[in-house]
């Protein structure tokens, strides 16, 4: 079973995720298990300190190394294998087959979600990968943390329901994008499903669906 740990000042903002859907499913399963360690724990002193101001000065406060250290070494005690991932908007940029290598290896994870205007920068010595959801900022890691999480875990055996999903979907080769879908009605409001799709011709709509793949999968490098 793949374990899935994360180091949070916020657990509470991970009862929703983690809680729901497929990640609940996953975990009913026996699939993974999704916990989330209190780093205010670790805090330092009766109120429990997390965080202090930075040598050399500057503005906002860090988290304090010794909190964060001990938080991970617990992590690590439950799961000595486990690889560490530092959430930063400054790691590699968080991507499909990324998230498909992990999903093929037996170590579990160890999320550590920064607040603050950062962390104390010697946590590295523990950290085996820093990963970016996107080129913006986000007041902390626990939102890359889930989304991370999510983007592993639905890939795992088990978790998705048609087998075929996973192979059809979006980013799947890393360059198309899914074809669009419709469901009933026919029509609503006047706009109405592609007629190919209601023509019963399994041939024609699989040439449909591969060419609306590609133009979307063209847009989409487009923009970027
Ligand atoms: N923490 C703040 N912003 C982030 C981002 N874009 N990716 C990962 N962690 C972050």
């Amino acid at each position: 079973m793949k374990r899935f740990q994360v180091i949070t000042l916020f657990p509470e903002m991970f009862t929703g995720v983690f809680g729901s859907s497929m990640m609940w499913k996953a975990q009913k399963d026996g699939i993974v298990t999704l916990e989330t360690i209190d780093l205010r724990e670790f805090g330092l002193g009766p109120r429990k300190q997390v965080d202090d101001t930075p040598y050399g000065g500057g503005d906002g406060m860090l988290l304090m190394i010794e909190p964060l250290w001990k938080a991970v070494m617990q992590a690590k005690a439950n799961d000595p294998s486990a690889k560490v991932l530092l959430m930063t908007p400054r790691g590699e940029r968080w991507r499909q087959a990324l998230a498909q290598q992990h999903s093929e290896s037996d170590s579990g994870y160890i999320f550590i979600c920064g607040r603050y205007e950062g962390y104390d920068e010697r946590i590295l010595e523990l950290v085996d990968e820093e990963v970016s959801v996107g080129d913006y900022v986000l007041t902390g890691g626990e939102l890359p943390a889930m989304t991370i999480v999510d983007s592993i875990v639905r890939l795992l055996p088990g978790v998705l329901g048609g087998a075929a999903s996973a192979e059809i979907e979006s980013f799947s080769d890393g360059e198309t994008l899914e074809f669009p879908q419709y469901t009933r009605p026919e029509e609503f409001q006047g706009l109405k499903v592609p007629e190919v799709l209601l023509s019963g011709h399994h041939g024609e709509i699989a040439k449909w669906r591969h060419e609306q793949s590609i133009k979307a999968g063209d847009e989409k490098y487009r923009q970027n």
